[in-house]
């Protein structure tokens, strides 16, 4: 923790300069895709994979596929996801088969950012993605028409737009569908011929050009929160085409705390922000979290759990915005203070009832906590409603 005074002057010190911003990949870019940030290592992999036989349309083999996903700190791979290797070896290969991958989870257990990996290492192209809601339709899925040349020279391949599915068929990669229960059923069953048949139908073309069939490589990643609308909004036979694989919030205190040093690090470099995030104070956000999260303390005492998430990609974003705040309007380190001010925009959203469990959890639960920044952490309660 900090060497620093617990009071500040009224004057915000001046911030230290801060760096160039990373200038490798994507450097102006808010959040590159996988594929651009780790353009190299999908290179080196693609350059050991040669020779080596991998399932039609993969631009890597499944072992590499996993080295990339999880980091391997032998070949230079920066560790990304977390989680079992065992979850991760079926996941790949379910999308080697005839069926489709569904990633079903709590809220912020990096669904999204594991099918983005998958869909970059597999394909090299994540981007190719449909984001579900309740008002994605057919077109956003499929394809649509460019009116203009549809009325001059009626439908043909140049006046059809592609979307994520038809190229992902066409060009043999990786489909992304985020939030698939957000879309009604009957969208979402515009997958069914696809998944099963692996054919799109084009009924206002004629000739071979009816049916898109699709290339060896296509395959599907769908992600579903258990939280929202669930899997039940599925219609049986869509399942059916989907292997289910439900990822897994971060089980460990110390894992999720290298992760979060590690991400929000990350952030923080890449805006160019050169302040520390010291191991006790990213103790004591993760610690909250996954306490909030689970319900229970580290020594087994039952809490009234918050209404939201608390998800590892909070605790995060948590971190981050300390990170900002202590590097503008704070002296360049962390502290606990900036921490209690951004929890409280996480934690805290619609459930006026949540105000009083979190101010219950201080009062009562980090009280007695007299290690590292705990103390501090919990005289900074103030700064809850
Ligand atoms: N197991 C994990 N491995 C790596 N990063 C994780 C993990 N769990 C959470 N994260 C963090 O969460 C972020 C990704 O969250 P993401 O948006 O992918 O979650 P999600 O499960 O799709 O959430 P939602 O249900 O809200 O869509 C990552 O960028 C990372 O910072
Ligand atoms: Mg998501």
């Amino acid at each position: 923790m900090a060497k620093k005074p617990a009071t500040k002057p009224a004057s915000a010190p001046t911030p230290k300069a801060a760096p160039v911003a990373d200038s490798g990949p994507g450097a102006n870019l808010q959040r590159p895709a996988a594929e651009v940030l780790y353009a190299a290592e999908l290179d080196k992999l693609a350059e050991r994979d040669k020779a080596q036989p991998k399932p039609k349309g993969w631009k890597l083999t499944p072992r590499s596929v996993l080295s990339f996903v999880l980091g391997d700190e032998d070949m230079g791979l920066a560790p990304k996801f977390v989680g079992s290797r065992a979850f991760l070896e079926r996941a790949i290969v379910a999308l080697a088969t005839n069926r489709g991958l569904m990633l079903i989870g709590e809220p912020g257990t990096a669904k999204s950012y594991l099918s983005e990996l998958l869909a970059a290492g597999i394909s090299g192209d994540s981007t190719l993605t449909v984001q579900g809601s309740a008002g994605t339709t057919e077109d956003n899925i499929k394809y649509s028409w460019n009116y203009a040349l549809l009325l001059a020279e009626g439908p043909s391949e140049r006046s059809l737009v592609p979307a994520p599915v038809y190229r992902g068929m066409r060009e043999g990669k990786i489909v992304r569908f985020e939030e698939i229960t957000r879309c009604p059923i009957e969208i979402q069953d515009t997958l069914l011929s696809v998944l099963s048949d692996r054919v799109l139908a084009i009924p206002e073309l004629d000739g071979p050009e009816r049916s898109l069939f699709a290339q060896a490589g296509f395959n599907v990643i769908a992600t579903a929160n258990t939280r929202d609308r669930g899997v039940n909004d599925m219609s049986a036979a869509l399942k059916r085409r989907f292997n289910f694989e439900t990822v897994q919030p971060i089980g460990s205190i110390e894992d999720e705390m290298a992760l979060v040093t590690r991400e929000a690090g990350k952030m923080l470099a890449r805006a160019a922000i050169p302040v520390s995030l010291q191991a006790d104070v990213v103790e004591v956000l993760v610690t909250t979290f996954h306490e909030l999260r689970h319900g229970k303390t580290g020594d087994g005492k039952a809490l009234e759990p918050l209404s939201t998430a608390m998800s590892t990609a909070e605790a995060v974003s948590c971190a981050y915005a300390a990170g900002i705040h202590a590097y503008y309007y704070g002296g360049g380190d962390v502290e606990p203070a900036h921490l209690v001010q951004h929890l409280v925009g996480t934690a805290l959203k619609d459930a006026p009832d949540d105000v009083k469990k979190l101010s219950g959890y201080f009062n009562h639960v980090m009280k007695g906590r007299k290690r590292g920044a705990w103390p501090a952490y919990y005289e900074a309660r103030k700064h809850l409603p």
